[in-house]
């Protein structure tokens, strides 16, 4: 993973710090934002003892067997800079693994990367504030993919309810035809040039292509209730666009969504 820096035409290895192993990439990738580490600064680990996905949940990260990352980027200094981010790394990050290993993969909104209906990525985007003005300083962009498969007995060792919900790229007696470093180096070009381009939302369109909710029946929680609706389309600002029951129209922001797919 010392090598990310040769695959990459937009970072080189002064802005790389590599871990055999860290609490989460994202938190040590914030310390670094926040003491004004360059856009493009890159922290990866081989594994991570406290990795961190969205609304509070824990991401396994065991040694060996994923790629964990998490990118500098400096949007702008109004909040609403980062907002495209979120959606524009999904794509980004989808763009990479299908390139890269011809994978069939596509989005879950909002930011999980989904291969034959299981999670083989998460993506957990963190803005980070600038205390003396109030403003935007940096977002970091933290990415989990499940790399290569890993033992029964580390797989085993997650909750029962990961088990079922993930993948991986490639099986364990597999050879990968690409490396870690490769994969990642094509990640960090990809999510740097949608990013750069995001204010003008032409993402929006690729989003739309990869999603894999667009036309089908989902569930989310509002106000602690379970709904039904049918997902109909994704807005400019990577919102989700649902068609409820009662043919009323809602924008989602965020949250998660539970999808049925066995429609
Ligand atoms: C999710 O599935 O909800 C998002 C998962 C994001 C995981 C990545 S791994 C690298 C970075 N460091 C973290 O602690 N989280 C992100």
């Amino acid at each position: 993973m010392t090598d990310i820096a040769l695959y990459s035409k937009e970072i080189d290895a002064s802005v790389i710090h590599f871990f055999d192993e860290i609490d989460s990439t994202n938190n040590y990738a914030k310390e670094l934002a926040s003491k004004g580490a360059p856009a493009g600064t890159l922290v990866v680990a081989a594994s991570q003892t406290s990795g961190r996905g969205r609304m509070g949940r824990a991401f396994q990260s065991p040694s060996g067997s994923g790629i964990y990352m998490s990118l500098v980027l400096r949007p702008g200094e109004d909040f609403t800079d980062a907002v495209p981010v979120t959606s524009a790394a999904a794509v980004a990050v989808c763009r990479a693994i299908r390139q890269m290993t011809g994978a069939d993969a596509g989005i879950k909104w909002v930011n999980d990367i989904y291969i034959n209906e299981k999670k083989a990525c998460g993506i957990l985007t963190e803005a980070v504030p600038d205390p003396s003005t109030g403003k935007l300083d940096s977002v970091v962009v933290g990415i989990g993919i499940n790399f290569a498969k890993p033992s029964q007995e580390v797989i085993k060792s997650m909750p029962q309810d990961v088990q079922e919900r993930i993948t991986w790229l490639y099986g364990s007696s597999e050879k990968p035809p690409v490396t870690p470093a490769q994969l990642t180096a094509k990640v960090v070009d990809e999510v740097i040039a949608v990013c750069r381009e995001a204010k003008n939302r032409d993402y929006i369109a690729e989003y739309k292509k990869y999603s894999v909710i667009l036309g089908r029946q989902i569930v989310f929680i509002s106000a602690g209730e379970k709904q039904n609706a049918l997902a109909q389309d994704i807005d400019k600002d990577g919102g989700l666009v649902v068609l409820m029951p009662d043919n009323t129209i809602k924008t989602l922001f965020s949250g998660e969504i539970s999808v049925r797919w066995a429609d």
